[in-house]
């Protein structure tokens, strides 16, 4: 299949220029286009064969369902039997943007875009050309992360290319993903609220809207809990991860620099090729190997938007052995050590 890429700027566009990605959506095909958090890769979420297409380009298991990608926050209506009074909440508050809500969908939507799951994962993406090309289309989008399961989660138009080049339809280029971690996943299917994944909208966020939340006792904790089966199927797959081995360092910051000075002295000195994701605070103190600066300690924004990227230049790179400092837990830190902690297959290392 011939992939044609588009090339769109966010602050500059017209509905006109996302005419020919709309019609290969209501065609039943597929498109990559940016979000605010990661890159999507778009079909129509009630066809069940456009479904199909995107398990099948991204290589991902039949039982993980997609999220749909609406335009406006009445469509959720059309896709859910019942919209709690916290849903509106919620959704009033944090839509458009990297939230998504689960609640119990309607007969009409296909069971191969819920992972035959009787609810419903519905987003409304803050990014421009997200929504354009939603509304634009007539359908509603049904929209995994634009890479190859298992492989980081793609925040530049570069990873769709090196990931899904002839496996779809177009891809659209609208620079870089500004957020960098995937939505926060809340399930309000059940009555009592959940979140299933972390990401830029923390637990305060939400509890100041709704009250108490709890985290899925699947995820949370520094090691895979084999004995409870995460909420949101995805979360249980090995994920996010390098092709180098990836580690974890925690502790005082100078301890965690002279642990990974010496990991990385001993790798090198065997042949080994080493990257280290350090901070911009502490990049001049690592003497081995190639260090490439994630972000600021400052801003954790910052490292959240440069978490995958990074990952995949090492890749890239292949290096074999990659260490990295780890983070805060609060706030956004929460999401990043989850994603990082998937990264590393759980391999951290107290100092
Ligand atoms: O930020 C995002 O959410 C990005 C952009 C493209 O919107 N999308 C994304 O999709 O991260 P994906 O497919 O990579 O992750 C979706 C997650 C998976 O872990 C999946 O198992 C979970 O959402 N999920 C989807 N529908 C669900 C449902 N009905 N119940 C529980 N979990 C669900
Ligand atoms: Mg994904």
């Amino acid at each position: 299949m011939k992939t044609k890429i588009i090339k769109i700027d966010t602050d500059n566009f017209v509905a006109d220029d996302l005419n020919e990605a709309a019609d290969i959506l209501r065609n039943g095909g597929l498109v990559a286009f940016p979000t605010e958090t990661v890159y999507g890769l778009g079909a129509n979420a009630m066809d069940n064969e456009a479904s199909k297409k995107i398990y099948k380009a991204k290589g991902r298991p039949s039982d993980n369902p997609l999220i749909v990608h609406i335009a406006h926050m009445e469509d959720m209506e059309v896709l859910v039997e019942e919209v709690p009074e916290m849903a509106y909440r919620l959704a009033e508050v944090f839509w458009p943007g990297p939230l998504t809500i689960i609640l119990k969908k309607k007969e009409s939507v296909p069971n191969e875009t819920t992972g035959g799951l009787n609810t419903v994962a519905i987003r409304l993406p803050a990014n421009r050309i997200a929504r354009e090309l939603i509304s634009l289309s007539g359908v509603y989008v049904a929209a995994p992360s634009a890479n190859i399961s298992g492989k980081p989660s793609p925040t530049r138009a570069e990873h769709v290319i090196n990931d899904l080049m002839g496996r779809i339809d177009m891809i659209l280029d609208g620079g870089k993903a500004t957020l960098g971690l995937e939505s926060t996943i809340v399930d309000l299917s059940e009555g009592q609220p959940m979140i299933l994944r972390p990401g830029c909208i923390t637990q305060e966020m939400l509890e100041n809207v709704i009250g108490p939340i709890e985290y899925d006792p699947a995820i949370v904790g520094k090691a895979p809990n084999r004995d409870i089966k995460p909420k949101a199927p995805g979360m249980k797959y090995r994920h996010y991860a390098p092709e180098g081995s990836l580690t974890i360092y925690s502790g005082e910051i100078h301890d965690v620099i002279n642990a990974i000075n010496s990991a990385a002295k001993q790798m090198c000195e065997n042949g080994n090729r080493v990257g280290i994701i350090s901070t911009e605070e502490t990049k001049n103190y690592y003497h081995y190997g190639l260090v490439k600066t994630i972000g600021s300690r400052k801003d954790e924004a910052s490292i959240a938007a440069g978490l995958y990227a990074i990952l995949r230049d090492f890749d890239e790179l292949h290096m074999e052995y990659i260490y990295t400092e780890s983070f805060a837990e609060n706030y956004f830190g929460q999401a990043i050590m989850n994603r990082l902690l998937k990264a590393a297959g759980y391999q951290l290392i107290q100092v």
